[in-house]
This record gives C-alpha cells, structure tokens and sequence, in this order.
C-alpha cells in the first residue's frame, strides 16, 4: 500500500478532493492510506506561527525553517520520499506521477505566503512543480499530484486498461473518442468506429493519435504502441 502525507496549513482544504471518486474508491480498497498532517502542530507559541518576514525585507511571509524540519524528521522513515511543492521544481509529468506510483511513501510538503526559507530545500528529495504558473500554496498542487498518482495504482480505476492508453501514457495524445448517438446536430460518428472490424479500428486509433501528437503537441515524443 502506498502512503501519502501531505504537510500543510490547510488540511481542510484537501477533504473533498480526498472524498471523492476514485481517490476515495483507493483510500476504502486499502491502496493507498492518505494524510493531511497539520504542520502547526510541529510549530511553537501560543500561535503555533509558521512563517515569518524575510532578511533583507520585501513583501510577505516565508515559512520558518524549524517546523517543517520537525514535521518531516517526524513523519520520515526509510523508505519515504519527500517531495517540495515549488514552482521553481521540475515539471510535474506523466513519467514522474509512474515512478512516484511505485514509491512507498510520499511526504509533500506544501508551502504558503511567498514561499519556503531556502534551508527547508535541504530536507527534500526532488521539487516539484506542476506547471509555470502561481498558486496560493501548496494544498492544490499537492492534490495534483496524488489524484495522477493513486489513479496509476493498480486496481485504482475499474477498467485496468483504461491507464495505458490514455494521452502522455505513451509520449503523445489519446486518439478520439465518441459515444451515442450517432449522428448528433449533423455530426456523425466516424465509420470505421461501427464497423466491428477491431484490428481495423486499432490501426486507426494509432493514426489519429499520431495526427494529433503532431498537430497539437509536436513537442511530445511518441513512445512504445503509436510510434
Ligand atoms: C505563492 S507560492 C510562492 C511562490 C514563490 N514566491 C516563488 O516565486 O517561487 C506559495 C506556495 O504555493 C505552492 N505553489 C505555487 N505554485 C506552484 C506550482 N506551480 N507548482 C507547485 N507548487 C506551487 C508552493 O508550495 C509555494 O511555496
């Protein structure tokens, strides 16, 4: 089983996330155990505060070196792997949510307000962002990353296939999909989808997946079955 803290301020934030669909299918199936330590609880004072203002004075708060080394000293055993939500990590990918599935604790570390003293760095096992963009803390990102992660577990999803064709499983995009009716406001269902004919129907697949990788994203490596 595969266990997940995720160390914040806002626990509160991640109860729905986690209490729903196929992260809470994960959780009662016994795949994975998910935890939303509260890092006040590893903070001083009758405050129990967690940042403070920055040396050289600038706008808002970091968050203070002191409790996230307890919290994670704390919370770490061998075989944990403690992940630093950043936005200055390395790009949250598909490879990345498959390697951190095989894992077997994870401990994210969300940060707040402007960010981490640069000290708490020291305590991570890789940084991860999940794209060039800024959010309030760590909480969302966080949520990502875990909702990629779990649904790659195995026995996660209903159908055990449905993870292995989706788009970056392979490198490139997922082929297109239609469902009932056939004919909807003058569009119609391509026909080869109707014809029965599965051999058919695969090489097709492969081909529009081809065309749109290299439509939409020529950026991305076509892997393994659609190369
Ligand atoms: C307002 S951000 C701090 C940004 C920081 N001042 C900077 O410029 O790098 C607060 C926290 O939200 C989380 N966060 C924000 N954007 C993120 C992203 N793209 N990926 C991962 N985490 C993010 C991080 O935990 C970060 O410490």
């Amino acid at each position: 089983m595969l266990e997940i803290d995720i160390l914040t301020i806002f626990p509160d934030m991640l109860a729905s996330v986690l209490g729903e669909s196929i992260l809470k299918r994960a959780q009662a199936a016994g795949l994975v155990a998910i935890r939303c330590p509260n890092l006040r609880d590893w903070a001083e004072g009758v405050h129990r505060t967690t940042d403070d203002r920055p040396y050289g004075g600038g706008p808002g708060m970091v968050m203070k070196p002191e409790p996230v080394y307890r919290a994670v000293r704390a919370l770490r055993r061998e075989n944990s792997r403690v992940i630093l939500m950043t936005p200055q990590g390395a790009t949250f990918t598909q490879a990345a949510a498959q390697r951190l599935a095989r894992e077997r604790h994870l401990i994210f570390v969300c940060g707040h307000y402007e960010g981490f003293d640069e000290r708490i760095r020291a305590l991570a096992d890789e940084e991860l962002s999940i794209g060039d963009y800024i959010l309030t803390n760590g909480v969302l990102s966080s949520a990502v990353v875990t909702d990629a992660v779990v649904r790659l577990l195995p026995g996660a999803l209903g159908d055990a296939e449905s993870a292995a064709d989706e788009s970056f499983s392979d490198g490139g995009l997922e082929y297109p999909q239609w469902t009932r009716p056939e004919v909807f406001e003058g569009m119609a269902v391509p026909e080869i989808l109707l014809s029965g004919d599965h051999g058919a129907i695969a090489k097709w697949r492969k081909e529009q997946a081809r065309a749109r990788t290299a439509a939409r994203r020529p950026d991305l490596p076509m892997l393994g079955k659609n190369a």
